[in-house]
């Protein structure tokens, strides 16, 4: 894929990212008016949440542990945040329904292994939040075997769905950003040389400085 000249290198690199959050809204098959819940606001999250806006859905909703990352994700236009306190699902989906004005029609599963605690966790909140016949889609990646409260699959026909990277979504995502659809410049917080990838990486792991993505620039000329 070659990118158009109005794409920057600095942008160019959020294209597998945003592929990834393209290919987990399609698997949700969202659409028009939707109620969105997204669990976790890493650059996934955040990608999934304007691609989410793109493809219709008229109230979001994210969850996260970090109170920056929601900082950030309603800069970047979340109609409402949910800090996650409690380990208690119940506690979780009373704050996402009161936000929502109900249960949403979809949730976007992407904390994955971002964070220490339990992938069951977020997995059992998000089936027991989403409507009956709604979608939960697991774009995060956790470990093999997490706990999911089957009932609600089975009883309240909540579908849950599996997304695995960026499938054929390259070029969509290309277009999204020539576009100017979605704004992907806002996430890229941090800007690193070559020689300092180890503290890129340490910066982009703690989070620091409300670090979202971070880049490292091979190119020497590059604005840094
Ligand atoms: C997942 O659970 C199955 C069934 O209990 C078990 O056989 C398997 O070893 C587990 N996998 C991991 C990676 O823990
Ligand atoms: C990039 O260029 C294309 C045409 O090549 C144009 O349609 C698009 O609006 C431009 N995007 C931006 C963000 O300037």
């Amino acid at each position: 894929f070659r990118l158009p000249d109005n794409i920057s290198l600095d942008e160019g690199a959020v294209i597998e990212p945003l592929a990834c959050a393209v290919h987990g809204c399609k698997r949700a098959e969202i659409s028009a008016g939707d109620k969105v819940l997204i669990c976790g606001v890493g650059t996934i999250g955040l990608l999934s949440m304007l691609t989410a806006k793109q493809m219709g859905a008229s109230k979001i909703c994210v969850t996260d542990i970090s109170s920056s990352l929601l900082e950030a994700a309603k800069h970047l236009g979340a109609d409402h945040v949910a800090l996650v306190e409690s380990q208690d699902a119940h506690v979780i989906i009373t704050k996402i329904h009161q936000a929502l004005g109900g249960p949403p029609d979809i949730t976007l599963e992407c904390s994955g292994t971002a964070s220490g605690i339990s992938m069951s966790i977020p997995v059992c909140y998000c089936s027991q939040a989403t409507r009956s016949g709604g979608v939960v889609v697991l774009v995060g990646l956790g470990p093999h075997n997490v706990t999911l409260p089957i009932i609600d699959v089975i009883v309240r026909e909540v579908d849950v769905r599996g997304s695995i990277r960026y499938g054929k979504c390259y070029s969509i995502a290309l277009d999204l950003i020539a576009s100017g659809k979605v704004n992907v410049k806002p996430l890229i917080t941090h800007h690193f040389k070559l020689e300092d990838s180890v503290k890129a990486f340490e910066t982009s792991r703690n989070g620091d400085g409300g670090a979202i993505k971070v880049l490292i620039h091979c190119n020497q000329e590059a604005s840094i």
